[in-house]
């Protein structure tokens, strides 16, 4: 799909860009999306009986075990070219804010330095009693381990369906969606809130919003532009249209 040289434009003069991705940013380093009908991980497991509080409260062990595999998943995954492209723009861009509702850790290891992970990361963990962080130095795989401090169940630092999301994450979130000129939606359904509502906060603070993905979804025709082919093609391409090949 061609990239229209009027976003070119905007990306090479643009002084503050906001990006938000999903897990369409990953797929092409081998991690499944969640909806995606044949391979998407709610495809297979019932997202309430896995990313939630009353799940892991349920069956620890269950849950545990999910994210266990997950982690295997994205530990074997590498950052594809989308990945890289969204950190060779940070590098190029004076305020670049990188949202991600994401929780592989891709961005960080293709070189994002400035990540606002709103759905937390599934290599960090923290007590299920009081949300302080808990290092773990070996990750068992069949059952959460107990907290160092109280003893409770240790839980991976996502956020689950029915919470919050991290307060100064979204703070942080906002004010980029609100600041930006250029809004860039890359690989998500934009079904899940409140990070879907950010593309529209952008637009209506006046930035130019573009989404990047495989397929229409729910914000088709909610955006200003609509490019439609896999982000590990799209995003290389739109960074070296804007700024070239030099390194
Ligand atoms: N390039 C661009 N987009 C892609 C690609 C690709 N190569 N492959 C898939 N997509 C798109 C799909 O068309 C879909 O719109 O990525 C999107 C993935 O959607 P979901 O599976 O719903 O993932 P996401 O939008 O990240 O889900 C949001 O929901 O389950 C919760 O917490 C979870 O963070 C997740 C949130």
């Amino acid at each position: 799909m061609e990239i229209p040289d009027t976003l070119i434009e905007r990306l090479r003069k643009a002084r503050c860009v906001a990006v938000l991705t999903g897990a369409g940013v990953s797929a092409e380093s081998g991690v499944p999306t969640f909806r995606n009908a044949q391979t998407g991980l709610w495809a297979r497991y019932d997202p309430g009986e896995l990313a939630s509080p009353a799940a892991f409260r349920a069956n620890p062990a269950l849950v545990w075990q999910w994210y266990a595999y997950r982690r295997s998943l994205v530990a074997a995954a590498e950052p594809n070219p989308g990945h890289i492209a969204l950190a060779e723009l940070e590098r190029r861009i004076a305020d670049f804010t990188l949202i991600t509702q994401n929780v592989d850790g891709l961005h960080h290891r293709a070189g994002s330095q400035n990540v606002v992970e709103l759905h937390g990361n599934l290599n960090r963990y923290r007590c299920f009693a009081d949300d302080e962080p808990v290092e773990l130095t070996t990750v068992p795989q069949d059952a959460p381990p107990p907290c160092p401090r109280c003893g409770g169940l240790v839980r991976p630092d996502v956020v689950w369906f029915g919470e919050l999301l991290p307060p100064r994450a979204w703070r942080v979130a906002v004010a980029a969606a609100r600041r930006c000129e250029l809004f860039l939606c890359v690989g998500t359904s934009g079904v899940v809130h409140p990070a879907a509502d950010l593309p529209l906060i952008a637009r209506s603070a006046g930035a130019y919003t573009v989404e990047i993905n495989i397929a229409p979804g729910a914000l088709n025709g909610l955006l200003d532009l609509h490019l439609y082919a896999p982000s590990g093609h799209m995003l290389p391409a739109l960074a070296a249209a804007a700024f070239g090949n030099a390194p």
